[in-house]
């Protein structure tokens, strides 16, 4: 294991930094009456009562998802607006404008690059083997060289939809003194057991889940990450104070309540994308169906700009990943309901080349 420090790899702006004290950070009892927050005492213009702020630090919420999760206790969690608002804040803390570098294996997500943008980090990729499995060796090689701030796996892998090899990940996190970001958004759709329950043997591991996908919650925008009390800590000070919502809140909880929907529902999933896979490997259209551990497939055609329009034309958006690195004809497909599915498979079977080029 290389050496890992928190307090050289944050940026010192942040480590020495005041945190916003909001009036619910600064009271924390209870009081019969609460005049500290300028909220309106006359109540809301809506039914619903929410004319008070949320709680900053979002305890009952992150306590319930601690004990899901396994992960205790609960100052190894952190909640915000999507997931997208942790990578965001990770960039943030981390990488410092215009100097510092991170580093992603493409094709993968894009919001990685699009933080790095906004931020002006630069991007340093390794990008992944035609098979889609992690370069390791070179990853450890340019990030010792480099010296990148963060490094981002996405596991699960968006558009390719394979996990990565367990060991390959264990080498990165061992091997490097960056902090490693395991993206597992699409985690439950698979058969592995989350990094999550790393955290404590790694003190460089952050991974990062979501409400949108295996528990259909995408409108909600809840997202999590899991990682030492320290980094958490820093990514709970540099947030926006109320990025939690009462309603997002409320909402999370009855669904971690009954927990037995969300396991169907992906049950659901898993079962009709076993269905899908099978129909779609007959399709002459179709020329490579590769495999997935998520929720949505990577297929290679003859023509994917041409089967894009084709199924646009016919009412049925995907997308088009063939500009992506070994994505060449690639289109991504998400598993939809089984009558979604048998349209798809319809209008692909129905297609015999470019109609009107
Ligand atoms: C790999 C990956 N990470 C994160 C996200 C963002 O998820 P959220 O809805 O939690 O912001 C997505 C969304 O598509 C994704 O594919």
């Amino acid at each position: 294991m290389m050496a890992f420090s928190l307090d050289t790899l944050v940026r010192e702006n942040i480590r020495t930094m005041e945190k916003y004290a909001s009036a619910r950070d600064e009271f924390s009892g209870t009081a019969a009456i609460f005049l500290d927050a300028n909220e309106n005492s006359a109540g809301s213009a809506t039914r619903k009562k929410m004319n008070r702020y949320p709680d900053p630090l979002q305890q009952r919420l992150r306590k319930k998802i601690a004990v899901n999760k396994a992960v205790d206790p609960v100052d190894k969690v952190f909640l915000g607006n999507g997931s997208d608002e942790a990578i965001d804040l990770l960039v943030r803390a981390f990488c410092e404008p215009g100097r510092d570098s991170l580093m992603i294996m493409p094709p993968t997500y894009g919001m990685y690059r699009v933080c790095a943008a906004v931020n002006d980090v630069n991007v340093l990729q390794v990008p992944l083997r035609d098979d889609f499995s992690l370069d390791t060796e070179k990853i450890i090689s340019q990030a010792s060289k480099h010296r990148p701030k963060l490094i981002f796996i996405c596991s699960p892998n968006n558009p390719s939809g394979n996990l990565f090899d367990t060991k390959d990940i264990e080498k990165i996190l061992s091997g490097t003194e960056s902090l490693v970001l395991v993206d597992e958004a699409y985690i439950d759709f698979s058969d592995a057991v989350s990094w999550n329950q790393r955290i404590d043997a790694f003190p460089n591991l952050v991974v990062i889940q979501t409400f949108s996908k295996a528990w259909g919650m995408a409108g909600l925008r809840l997202g999590m990450a899991f990682a030492a009390p320290g980094i958490i800590e820093i990514m709970n000070k540099i947030k926006y104070p109320y990025n939690v919502s009462d309603l997002t809140a409320e909402a999370a909880l009855k669904a971690l309540k009954d927990g037995s929907r969300k396991q169907r529902i992906v049950r659901k999933v898993k079962k009709e994308r076993a269905w899908l896979t099978e129909r779609l490997r007959e399709l002459p259209a179709v020329e490579k169906v590769f495999p997935t551990d998520a929720n949505f497939f990577l297929l290679r055609v003859n023509n994917a700009k041409a089967v894009y329009r084709y199924l646009r034309s016919e009412g049925i958006v995907v997308r088009d990943r063939s500009g992506q690195m070994h994505c060449g004809n690639c289109l991504r497909i998400t598993v939809g309901t089984r009558r979604e599915n048998r349209i798809l498979l319809k209008k692909l079977n129905a297609y015999s080349g470019e109609r009107n080029p």
